[in-house]
């Protein structure tokens, strides 16, 4: 559950809390295992998340039900592709390594599968920004011919003639009559709650820990070179940009969504959360690693009207510094979060 205690009260219940806290971990022989829900929490080190919860707080029926749907490969026109199907933990929630991901009948869409984390705090979706709210993503792949392509109306059919979800949604949402409203919130819960704060940079920040020589280098030339645009504790300042990919181009980028040929082939900025998890890169996976990424950055760019201005004559990298670079963007990874079985396919 999303926690707006404040000031003292929360420090009076964590003075409340936490001998009980201390009391459980002596008993270790008889300990619980751990629980799957945890809620809605905001690491302390994170700005306030963008998305609200007050229309859809999230409980553990909800949270249970969204990963239950979001594993569900029924939810495919031919019962062969789930969520968790090109969003896999173990990659950060992305897909393994390919550049574009299959979706039913093997069809292929045209961007790579960004990774999914901290999406409460994302403001806009998608490689073009497309989608600017959190609870109506799931309808693009749900829909999409060459993701799941289901019919909404005949997926929502569907599960209410299985015998479970009907109790499901009804535990959760107090009916179990289910409709597009309350699948898109229990996704919704699922999603919000893929919080990735445990990577060993987060704990270099919350002064848990020292970064390596190497990795502590590789920090420098991060935040000289590359955090004007993969900004803050998120890893992106969420603008449009043109990284200089292409000259002529393939993918419009957020033109498409704004139709302003000034806007033709910029991406949203990507977090880096997760990067080394992730590959291969850019909205069409057309890098197999993180040194190709830096070559491009270093020798790569290629010139056109809408490239940021930052990047006109490249960022130049010596083969030291890419090195020191990935060291840095290692220290990226949340093995926590990729291995944290409440994310885990149930
Ligand atoms: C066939 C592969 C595939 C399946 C299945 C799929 N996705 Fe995705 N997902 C993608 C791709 C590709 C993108 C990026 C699309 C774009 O930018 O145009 C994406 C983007 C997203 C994003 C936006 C992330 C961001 O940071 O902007 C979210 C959230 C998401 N998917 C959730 C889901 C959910 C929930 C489901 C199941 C209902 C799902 N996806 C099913 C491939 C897939
Ligand atoms: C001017 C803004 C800007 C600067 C500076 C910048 N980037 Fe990027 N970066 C972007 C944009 C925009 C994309 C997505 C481009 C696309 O896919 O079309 C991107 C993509 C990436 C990706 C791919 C992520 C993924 O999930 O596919 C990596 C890795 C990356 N940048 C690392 C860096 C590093 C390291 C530096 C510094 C050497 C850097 N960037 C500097 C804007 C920038």
């Amino acid at each position: 559950m999303y926690f707006r205690t404040q000031g003292p009260l929360r420090w009076l219940i964590a003075a409340a809390v936490f001998p009980l806290l201390i009391g459980c971990r002596s008993d270790d022989a008889h300990e619980e295992p751990p629980k799957s829900f945890e809620g809605f929490s905001a690491p302390a080190h994170f700005p306030a998340p963008v998305y609200g919860f007050e229309n859809n707080p999230v409980t553990e029926a909800g949270f249970e039900l969204g990963k239950k749907l979001f594993y569900d490969k029924r939810l495919s026109a031919d019962g062969t592709v789930s969520c968790g199907t090109c969003h896999a933990q173990v990659h950060g929630f992305a897909d393994h390594n390919i550049p574009l991901s299959f979706g039913i009948e093997e069809r292929r869409g045209m961007r790579n599968t960004p990774g999914l984390a901290n999406l409460a705090w994302t403001p806009a979706f998608m490689w073009d920004g497309g989608i600017n709210h959190i609870e109506v993503i799931p309808i693009a792949p749900l829909t999409d011919s060459t993701e799941m392509g289901h019919d909404l109306a005949a997926l929502i059919s569907f599960l209410q003639t299985q015998t479970e979800y009907p109790k499901d949604f009804e535990t959760a949402f107090g009916s179990s009559e289910i409709d597009t409203r309350n699948l898109l919130l229990a996704l919704t819960q699922f999603q919000s709650c893929l919080i990735s704060a445990g990577s060993k940079y987060d704990q270099w920040l919350t002064g848990r820990t020292n970064l390596t020589p190497a990795e502590n280098e590789g920090r420098e030339i991060f935040e000289s070179k590359c955090a004007s645009c993969h900004s803050g504790v998120l890893l992106t300042d969420f603008s449009y940009r043109n990284n200089g990919l292409d000259s002529i181009f393939t993918d419009e980028g957020r033109m498409r969504i704004t139709l302003n040929p000034e806007d033709a082939g910029t991406f949203r900025v990507p977090s880096l959360r997760n990067v080394a998890l992730t590959s291969p890169y850019m909205h069409d996976g057309r890098f197999r690693n993180l040194m190709q990424v830096l070559d491009h950055y270093d020798s790569g760019v290629k010139q056109s009207a809408t490239l940021d201005p930052s990047l006109s004559g490249g960022i130049p990298l010596e083969d030291h510094e890419k090195e020191r670079l990935i060291d840095f963007l290692r220290t990226l990874s949340d093995y926590d979060f990729i291995s944290n079985h409440r994310f885990s396919e149930p």
